[in-house]
């Protein structure tokens, strides 16, 4: 008989006897959207949680659209091309050209080595991810903003809750943007923020998500970039349960390192990352080849088991793009015909661990 599916991800979600609950004080208030309690309740929270301002928005992309708007880039910035989607269509759609630099081979973050070769003359910012969790190198991107007075966001979409010695790193740069999607470690099922140090930043995000409205007044060009009390509810209720689900992805993630210690992939381990804290949203491994890497869906696919080619395509080969934004980015182009993100979720059963790694292994084995 065919197993249950078993996706890359599955969505947390909090017990429905506490929504049931906190849904009482949303019908009891008829406070359902605009600057609601819990809103209010959600951001005074993270800012606590990230040390630093954190404003709550409709989802990760807004998010990142805000950041850009409030920054008032325009012309290009530097970015990465191994990401969501997302982080080029928001450039794209704000009417900044996407300049692209390849990935170090190590993170599969931005290079800063290569950043200040690409720089044009109408360059505004470099916006890079923190591939899978996994941080930038902050010290090389911050003193080369700093040198060529660009600003420096921070895509922060899979980072919530990581920390470097100590600090979250959605404090770093002009600002940090958070994805809150259902399939994120914290989830408002759909949402995003800004994070920032910058309180004259954050009040033009604030402005801007709001229509640029505010009492009789119209400010400026704003969007309609707020989030209900329905998602902020889901959001914190599920706070309660972050510790204990990170706890789960880490044991699942280091079983998956052990049962493929032996074989030829690779897999990032957040030890070898110095002062890091991780939140182990993903479990990426990386195969020799493109046809091995088929090979695994193919076969993991017919146990019913759902990896995720993330990220597939790299972001400089999108067909969309116009063809001067399309430079080589060979390592980016590599790795994402050659990534392979496994199922990761806290109540994942390790024996469906075992199992996967086992089609893995006879998979690479065969290969061989
Ligand atoms: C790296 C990255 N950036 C941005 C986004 C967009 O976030 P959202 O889906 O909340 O709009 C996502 C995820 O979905 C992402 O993975």
């Amino acid at each position: 008989m065919n197993q249950p599916a078993i996706q890359v991800s599955k969505t947390y979600l909090p017990p429905r006897e506490d929504y049931h609950a906190l849904l009482e004080s949303v019908w009891d208030s008829q406070w359902v959207t605009n600057n609601g309690p819990l809103l209010r309740e959600l951001e005074r929270t993270l800012a606590t949680r990230f040390d630093s301002d954190t404003y709550v928005v409709t989802n990760g992309t807004v998010a990142l659209q805000l950041a850009i708007r409030s920054l008032s880039l325009t012309g290009s910035a530097i970015t990465t091309p191994f990401s969501y989607v997302a982080t080029t269509n928001a450039l794209l759609w704000e009417g900044v050209d996407p300049i692209f630099v390849d990935v170090d081979p190590d993170w599969y973050c931005l290079d800063p080595t290569l950043v200040e070769a690409a720089i044009r003359p109408d360059t505004t910012a470099i916006l890079a991810t923190h591939v899978y969790g996994y941080p930038c190198d902050h010290t090389a991107l911050a003193a080369i903003a700093e040198r060529h007075g660009l600003a420096l966001i921070y895509d922060a979409a899979h980072a919530f809750d990581v920390k470097v010695d100590g600090r979250s790193i959605v404090t770093w740069g002009s600002a940090s943007t958070l994805s809150f999607h259902a399939t994120k470690v914290f989830h408002t099922i759909e949402g995003g923020a800004v994070v920032a140090g910058d309180a004259e930043l954050l009040a033009r995000v604030d402005l801007m998500r709001s229509f640029g409205h505010t009492g009789r007044e119209y400010l400026g060009l704003g969007i309609n970039g707020k989030t209900s009390e329905l998602h902020c509810g889901i959001g914190l209720l599920n706070l309660r349960q972050l510790a204990a689900n990170r706890v789960a992805r880490r044991d699942l993630s280091e079983l998956y390192r052990d049962l493929l210690r032996d074989l030829p992939l690779r897999c990032l381990d957040p030890a070898d990352f110095p002062g890091l804290e991780y939140n182990y949203a993903y479990f990426p491994i990386f195969c020799a080849t493109n046809s091995l890497r088929e090979s695994l869906v193919e076969r993991l696919n017919a146990h019913n088991i759902f990896p995720r080619r993330y990220f597939e395509p790299s972001l400089n080969e999108l067909d969309f793009l116009p063809t001067e934004l399309r430079v080589a980015c060979p390592v980016s182009e590599h790795a994402s015909r050659t990534a392979l993100c496994l199922p990761l979720y806290p109540d994942l059963d390790p024996v469906d661990v075992h199992r996967i790694t086992s089609i893995i292994r006879e998979t690479v084995v065969q290969w061989a």
